[in-house]
């Protein structure tokens, strides 16, 4: 029955699976309805739900609750009984057409019979199983999700338009979910357990996936990812959305074409990266830029780009490259740009210091809530990693390395949106002086929650509008002009 993917060696397929029961039998009669009519006005909350809405919700647990149950069965009769190695080689519809007699020979020895819906589900589910993340899979199928949440099997969590909401998918138990991570990991080399609890590490497809096991994680295992979009949203996509107006974009046109050093602020999933990546598209095709990341996630579309992915040590605490150790090779690659994906530590002093040595329009982005804030986290990063310089002359190198500051934020209706666009001018005695060119400005919240607001100029113009002229972008003086 197991043909080609059945491993060599394996004896007759274990017989003791364990009789799953058959449907659960139908529930009490339904409770009688209530007679008595009351004279008062119906009370605003729901009514309970009937009793043949009850038992069907009930049926379709049980329902739920029994495929789990088979799946798990057939999963572990699947892995005693195939040879993996074969597997691989396999194609998708050879597997799947495989798996189905598998499931079928288990399903007609357990006595067990499912309707053609069920099958499939059973089916799809065992594949996602044997060569995908389990119930994960589904989620990461689906393109209108942008994080997986997992709060311990029982509890996943997605983002989507900006929302977090509670899914009906779980795993089994928490060994079910600690297989599923120990997938994860292992492909890329790692190990997650109590010495080592948690981890970072890219998934097949690109998704940034970190996790976290007990006992460190309470309540069972916690899991993020961030899936990766094929298509990442460019400048078009981001003005239709309402993350910023064309006048913003036609201005960070010329910031980026004309080498302005960028960083982009923001808290955490508010679209720096994105914002990031859009920004990149307004580098000329015929510069060298080096990337540099974490977790490789931006895609430029230029020709010349090198990209480089800092690695964290092995099992042996040996072999780390850091962010700093690429930002400092990078620098004898000889780059136009540099992009670090998000500056957090002690590679900020090296950035700032490329972005001053003829590294002009290097790009990054830093965890901020605001341009001040984000100038206070470059101070801090520099601090922190050690480096003794008095207050001033810290000041003064960021103030003459940074000369533009993006912020991008999710409000609280989950939209994204692009909050400021700050210039930094110099230093005045030992503070740095900025200035606002554009802002969103909140007007009010609908009852829906939906956030009314606008995007305004704050009538100052750019320090940089000469460079901007004598570089070809000649913008209208009108983009400063504020809406009153
Ligand atoms: N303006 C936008 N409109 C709609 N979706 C957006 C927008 N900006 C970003 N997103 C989506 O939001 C998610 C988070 O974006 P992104 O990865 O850029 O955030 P981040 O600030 O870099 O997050 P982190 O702090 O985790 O690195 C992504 O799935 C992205 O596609
Ligand atoms: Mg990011």
């Amino acid at each position: 029955m197991f043909s080609r993917f059945k491993k060599p060696d394996s004896g007759p397929a274990p017989t003791g699976l364990r009789p799953v029961a058959s449907p659960a039998p139908v529930a009490p009669a339904a409770a009688p309805r209530p007679t008595a009519v009351s004279s008062r006005p119906a009370p605003a909350a729901p009514l309970p739900k009937t009793a043949a809405e009850a038992m069907a919700v009930d049926k379709e647990k049980k329902r739920k609750d029994k495929l789990m149950e088979l799946k798990v069965e057939l999963h572990k009769r699947l892995l005693d009984n195939l040879n993996l190695s074969a597997l691989e080689k396999a194609s998708e519809a050879s597997l799947k057409l495989e798996i189905a007699s598998i499931a079928a020979e288990a399903l007609d020895e357990m006595g067990v019979a499912l309707n053609a819906q069920d099958r499939q589900i059973l089916h799809q589910e065992l594949y996602d199983e044997v060569m995908g993340l389990g119930p994960l899979e589904a989620l990461l199928k689906d393109d209108t999700v942008n994080d997986i949440l997992v709060n311990g099997p029982k509890r996943i969590f997605v983002e989507r338009a900006g929302k977090l909401t509670l899914t009906d998918i779980t795993f089994k138990d928490e060994r079910h979910l600690l297989r599923i991570i120990d997938k994860i990991v292992s492909a890329v080399g790692r190990r997650v357990d109590e010495s080592n609890p948690y981890c970072d590490a890219r998934l097949a497809d690109g998704s940034r996936f970190n996790c976290m096991v007990p006992p460190v994680a309470v309540d069972g295992s916690l899991v993020s990812i961030r899936k990766f979009k094929k298509d990442k949203l460019g400048i078009p996509d981001l003005v239709r959305f309402g993350a910023f107006t064309e006048e913003m974009a036609a201005y960070l046109q010329a910031a980026v074409a004309t080498r302005l050093n960028v960083i982009v602020s923001g808290g955490t999933g508010s679209g720096k990266t994105t914002t990031l990546n859009a920004l990149s598209s307004f580098i000329a095709n015929d510069e060298r830029i080096l990337t540099i990341e974490d977790t490789a996630e931006l895609q430029l579309q230029q020709v010349h780009v090198g990209r480089m992915e800092s690695r964290p040590p092995n099992v042996e605490g040996k072999g780390a490259v850091t962010q700093r150790d690429c930002l400092r090779n990078a620098l004898r690659m000889r780059p136009d740009r540099i992009i670090v994906g998000e500056t957090r530590g002690e590679e900020v002093i090296d950035m700032l210091q490329a972005m001053n040595t003829g590294h002009d329009g290097s790009m990054t982005t830093i965890h901020a809530n605001s341009a001040r804030d984000g100038i206070s986290r470059l101070e801090n990063m520099i601090a922190m990693s050690g480096i003794e310089m008095p207050t001033k002359a810290m000041r003064s190198q960021i103030s003459s390395a940074v000369n533009l500051i993006v912020q991008a934020s999710r409000l609280q209706d989950g939209s994204r949106r692009m909050t400021s666009i700050t210039e930094i001018t110099g230093m005045e005695g030992e503070v740095i002086s900025m200035q606002e060119i554009f802002r969103y400005e909140r007007l009010g919240t609908e009852s829906n929650g939906k956030i009314i607001g606008r995007f305004n100029a704050t009538g100052i113009r750019s320090a940089y509008s000469d460079r901007f002229r004598q570089w070809g972008y000649d913008l209208p003086a009108a983009i400063y002009e504020p809406i009153v």
